[in-house]
Order: structure tokens, then sequence, then C-alpha cells
């Protein structure tokens, strides 16, 4: 179970170091810490965080995956890995946080947090510290009317933490579908963001996960490897000197 002091102590140990370089966030043109967040399972979280922390890879740039979700499924993954990853991958762990931190802050500039399909303290502490959450919805309404609890969460963090953006992204869209006029109404609604990028369902990005790869190591010159390069390149276009 998660401690009492996790709160505190994850902030201290996980976030704030990462902010600590200023200059390094300010070169590299994209944020340093990221939390992928929704409360609801199966709406491609854990999926968007290993690709994305791939993509980071792909431009050079050094990444920590943070496991946040202790049944998560980067655990299995890990497990299922054939491919070395261009990346670091830290599977959450009270002991985990307190050794391995300070070794990984030297090697790595961005962390990309993997929250659990809950709005516990581990989504909370992740929001209180970090610079941009990424709230995946599917296209359905059901879905995005679902996302009311995660959306109240973010926007009371916001108030909390005032350099914290939010953005939603459409996640496994139907191929050859155009989002609705009632999903577009229903995401308005929220007033936050929506990234022009979306993650279409394909069934290469649930096989790469099964196979152990990444996408770029999978079929780097498929689609679903091209939407997330066109997500990195969206994030770094995002204003991070005026949050
Ligand atoms: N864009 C996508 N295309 C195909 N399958 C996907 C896609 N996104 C997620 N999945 C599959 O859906 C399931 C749930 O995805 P996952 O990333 O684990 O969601 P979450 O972390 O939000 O619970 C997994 O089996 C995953 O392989
Ligand atoms: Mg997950």
């Amino acid at each position: 179970m998660i401690p009492p002091n996790f709160f505190q102590r994850f902030k201290k140990k996980f976030i704030e170091p990462w902010e600590e370089n200023v200059a390094a966030q300010e070169e590299s043109g994209i944020p340093p810490s990221i939390a992928i967040v929704n409360q609801k399972g199966g709406v491609g979280k854990t999926t968007i965080a290993v690709n994305l922390a791939a993509a980071f890879a792909q431009h050079r740039k050094e990444v920590l995956l943070v496991d946040g979700d202790p049944q998560g499924s980067v655990k299995s993954w890990l497990q299922a890995l054939t491919t070395q990853q261009p990346f670091h991958v830290l599977t959450i762990s009270e002991s985990a946080l307190l050794e391995e931190i300070p070794g990984f802050k030297e090697k790595a500039l961005h962390i990309i947090i993997d929250c659990p399909p809950a709005l516990n303290k581990i989504s909370q502490a992740a929001l209180g510290g970090i610079r941009l959450v990424i709230v995946p919805v599917t296209p359905s309404p059901l879905d995005i009317w679902s996302s009311k609890g995660t959306v109240e969460m973010v926007k009371e963090a916001q108030r909390e933490n005032p350099h914290l953006k939010a953005r939603f992204l459409i996640s496994r869209k139907i191929v050859n579908t155009k989002l609705g006029e009632s999903i577009k109404d229903s995401l308005a609604q929220y007033k936050i963001p929506v990234f022009k990028t979306e993650i279409t369902q394909r069934v290469s990005l649930a096989q790469s996960l099964l196979a152990g790869k990444n996408i770029f190591q999978f079929a780097p010159h498929g689609y679903s490897a091209f939407e997330f390069e066109s997500l990195f390149q969206e994030i770094s276009r995002l204003r991070w000197r005026h949050v």
C-alpha cells in the first residue's frame, strides 16, 4: 500500500529534480516532465507512454519512463522485452524511488509517467509537479463523459500548479472515421485543448507491445510510428517559456 508520506516524497524525489535544470528545459523546447492520466483503464495510456518515450529517444532525448501503475502493463511489457529500449524504465516502488532516482537524474532529461487507472495519490502527486498532462480519450461519447473526474482533477491541479498544461489526445480512433460533432462538443465543454495528432487503433501497436518492442522498432515506417513522431513534434512546439 502507498505509505502516508508518499505524496511529498514522490514530488521531492521524482519531479523536483527534473525541474531544476531550467536552461536545459528551454534549450530542449519540450517539457521535462509529462504524465499520461485517465481514471479509465484501456484508453491507451501505457501504449502512449511507451511509444512517446520511444519517440523522444528517436530524437536523442534521454528519457525515464516511470511505471506509475503497480498492476501496470509496462511491467508485463518489460518482461516480454525482446529488444533493448532506448530509454530508462523504472517500475515504481518506494525503494526504487529512493535508491535509483539520484542516478537517473544524471542520465535522463525527461520523465514520462504512466499513471494508473485511478485518481489516486500517484496521479495526484504527478499532477502536482509536472508541466504537461496528456489525457487520452477514446472517441466515444460515453468514454468522454466518464473522463469528467479526470478533468476535474486536472483543473484542480492547475490551480495549485500554474505551470501545468493539459491536452486531450484522441486515442484508439478507428481508421477512416471523422470525429463526430457530439464528440467535439463534449470535448470542447471541458475547455482543455485537443492535440491535432490522433492515435489510431492499429493492430501493429498492440502487436509491438506483445512482441516486446516499441513501435519504432516494430514498424518504423508505419502509420503508428508516424503518429507518435507527430505527437512528439506537437509537444515540442508548445511554448514552455510562457506557461
Ligand atoms: N492505438 C491502439 N491500437 C491498437 N491497440 C491499442 C491501441 N491503444 C491501446 N491498445 C490496446 O488496448 C489495450 C489497453 O491499452 P493500454 O495502453 O494498456 O491502456 P491503459 O494503459 O489506458 O489501460 C491493450 O491491449 C493495448 O494493446
Ligand atoms: Mg496502463
